[in-house]
């Protein structure tokens, strides 16, 4: 079914304008009979933030943004999805055109801004799922808000009762001014605004986890200080990371001066060095998620031994299709085999202080 709809939708998708492919292969997902994915098997469970993972591949956010078909997505295999961004208010987003596919580079290019149907309609559909699985939620605040910290409150007290995580994304590059969250002196005081949302809507003894979404930009000096403000704020764990405002070399040289954010495979090398460093930084305090330019077995468990308990990805799917999800998960299982390990989390940080010695990415 999975190979079969990767044969008949990805050049039909690839063909169309970027945005309208999206649309579509959206509205196609929720309309199909997905049977169930296959049972995992349990050495690729993921045990993180107080939830179990029933495998390491997860959707990022960006894909379903407003949450209208993650029981789809999540019977293509996922162990969990990323819903999201929102936002307290609708937004329309920047105009349009404003998400660019590199086909030379397995690269996109995306400025798209938000665009989100409001938090109270996300979290609508999401009271209203009867599926299992891991649904998270990623949060960002309104383009013309006076207080940001405010909007990401509002997302949390919205959201908590359904979704099963909560990301603070401070890295989406096409806010203006959103990035500027990671600063010291204004994420130490968001991050206090956002732990005091979550206790106080921690009905039931279910707390849930937050977690903190970094660019890929950051300098080593400014992660520093980010990794110690989460740590000392006991944030759940760090996504890293989000699309980059680099632009490493690519074949594509029109497109790429195209302004927003870049994803896929040009994407790897920096946010797997980035990701190690945070590993390193966080000494085991919580796990992280690696994100950027996944697009194979081997990519994905690069992650895990750079750090990351957990992975997602985006842009490969666009270039592999959804069949890249279940050749991830059966070659990890041939990593661990081949490395005589018994689970994923043996693997993980392996080789960190290898990838901060290298040279820093082209
Ligand atoms: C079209 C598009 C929209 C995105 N929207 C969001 C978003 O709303 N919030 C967010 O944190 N990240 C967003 N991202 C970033 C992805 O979640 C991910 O961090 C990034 O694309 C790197 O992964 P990839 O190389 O596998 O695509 C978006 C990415 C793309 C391509």
């Amino acid at each position: 079914m999975i190979a079969l709809f990767d044969r008949l939708a990805a050049p039909l998708l690839r063909a169309l304008d970027p945005e309208r492919a999206h649309a579509l292969a959206l509205g196609a997902l929720r309309l199909a009979p997905l049977p169930r994915a296959a049972p995992d098997d349990e050495r690729l469970g993921v045990a993180a933030f107080g939830l179990a993972f029933p495998n390491p591949v997860g959707l990022a956010a960006g894909f379903d943004k407003n949450a209208q078909a993650v029981d789809a997505l999540l019977r293509l295999g996922f162990g969990f999805v990323e819903a999201g961004g929102v936002t307290p208010e609708p937004q329309p987003g920047n105009p349009r055109p404003r998400l660019f596919r590199l086909d030379a580079d397995q690269a996109v290019i995306n400025r798209l801004g938000l665009n989100s149907a409001g938090v109270e309609a996300v979290a609508a559909r999401l009271a209203a799922r009867t599926g299992a699985g891991i649904v998270g939620v990623n949060i960002g605040a309104n383009k013309d808000t006076a207080d940001r910290a405010a909007d990401y409150v509002t997302c949390i007290e919205a959201l908590a009762a359904h979704a099963g995580f909560l990301t603070v994304n401070v890295s989406s590059p096409n806010t203006p001014g959103l990035r500027d969250l990671q600063q010291a002196a204004a994420l130490d005081d968001l991050l206090a605004r956002v732990i005091d949302a979550r206790e106080r809507k921690a009905e039931g003894g279910v707390r849930r986890p937050l977690l903190l979404k970094i660019a890929p930009d950051l300098t080593l000096a400014a992660l520093d200080d980010v990794v110690g403000i989460a740590r000392r704020h006991g944030i759940d764990g760090m996504i890293v990371g989000n699309t980059t405002v680099s632009r490493p070399k690519l074949r594509e040289t029109a497109k790429g001066t195209e302004q927003g954010g870049l994803s896929g495979r040009p994407l790897f090398a920096l946010s797997t060095r980035v990701l190690a460093e945070t590993y390193v930084r966080a000494e085991g305090a919580f796990p992280l998620i690696g994100t950027g330019g996944i697009d194979s077995g081997a990519a994905a468990f690069a992650k895990i031994k750079a750090g990351a308990s957990l992975i997602q990805l985006y842009s490969g799917l666009i270039f592999r299709g959804v069949g890249l999800i279940g050749a991830i998960k059966q070659d990890l299982l041939d990593f661990l085999r081949i490395g005589r390990l018994n689970a994923l989390a043996d693997a993980v940080g392996r080789d960190a202080a290898a990838v901060t010695a290298e040279p820093w990415p082209a």
